[in-house]
């Protein structure tokens, strides 16, 4: 009896420990360790880490240029970072609202996000392009993406385009992953999504291929609420950071030229 009972206590004390663990295992360990010492202050980036080479994880961490970037900028002005990984479409929400001090997730600029944030001043290029499958493809250009149906990440700049066009139908996933398995299916006749993340979706998926034609150019920058006093130290850092060449070689080691 005495040896059912404990058999049952230890299994308890197991289930217990199993729980205490599964509740936090649901966020990945994203804090990332800093060179800056004990006791700094945080820095919480807000990011989408569904985004290769600018963010995604490795061993439960969020790895990419980004994270390399803002970890930089805050060795440089004594900051310990923090990432929080959301959905893309919280970002800024999370920025105005001071949830999180600034968003950078290959984020491009433009007016009408400018209308709520700032950015800072920009730190790589890209365009968005057009994924389509190698066979058989309905849409052989941009114009013929006026009348396919498409999928895009929800509130990203590929989802803004295409959403103009009056006879398209545009399908919003909340990860690009989850655009491109939709086109894999047949599901989709196109994604629209930046250049970087579509070389390494085309590389992890057969029968998908890049259209010639680029759709759009853009500048990423990194988005602070409004007149944050960050913004300029970010900024400083960031000029820094580009002059002295670590913005250049974190981005040649993720992408190469
Ligand atoms: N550049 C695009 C935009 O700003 C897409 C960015 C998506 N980023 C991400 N981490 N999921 O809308």
């Amino acid at each position: 009896m005495k040896r059912i009972l404990s058999i049952i206590l230890a299994v308890a004390i197991l289930a217990t420990t199993a729980a205490v663990f599964a509740s936090c295992g649901g966020n990945a360990d994203t804090s990332s360790k800093t060179e800056s010492g004990e006791g700094a202050k945080e820095l919480h980036m807000a990011t989408n880490a569904f985004f290769e080479p600018y963010e995604f994880y490795e061993d439960k961490k969020v790895v990419g240029i980004d994270p390399e970037i803002a970890q930089a900028i805050c060795d440089k002005l004594g900051y310990k970072l923090v990432i929080d990984d959301m959905d893309f479409d919280a970002i800024i929400i999370s920025v105005t609202s001071g949830k999180a001090d600034f968003g950078m997730a290959g984020m491009t600029v433009t007016e009408d996000r400018l209308k709520s944030v700032d950015f800072t001043d920009s730190y790589a290029t890209s365009t968005q392009v057009i994924i389509v499958p190698e066979e058989n493809s309905k849409v052989a250009n941009a114009k013929d993406l006026e009348k396919a149906s498409i999928g895009v990440q929800l509130g990203t700049t590929g989802d803004i385009y295409v959403s103009d066009f009056k006879e398209a139908k545009i399908e919003r996933y909340k990860k690009g992953a989850d655009a491109v398995l939709a086109l894999t299916k047949g599901k989709v006749d196109a994604v629209v999504i930046d250049s970087e993340p579509a070389k390494k979706f085309v590389e992890a998926n057969d029968g998908i291929k890049i259209l010639d034609e680029p759709f759009t150019e853009e500048e990423y920058a990194i988005c602070l609420a409004k007149d944050s006093e960050l913004t300029e130290k970010i900024n400083g850092a960031l000029k820094e950071l580009k002059e002295d060449g670590t913005v250049k070689k974190i981005i040649d080691k993720y992408i190469g030229d």
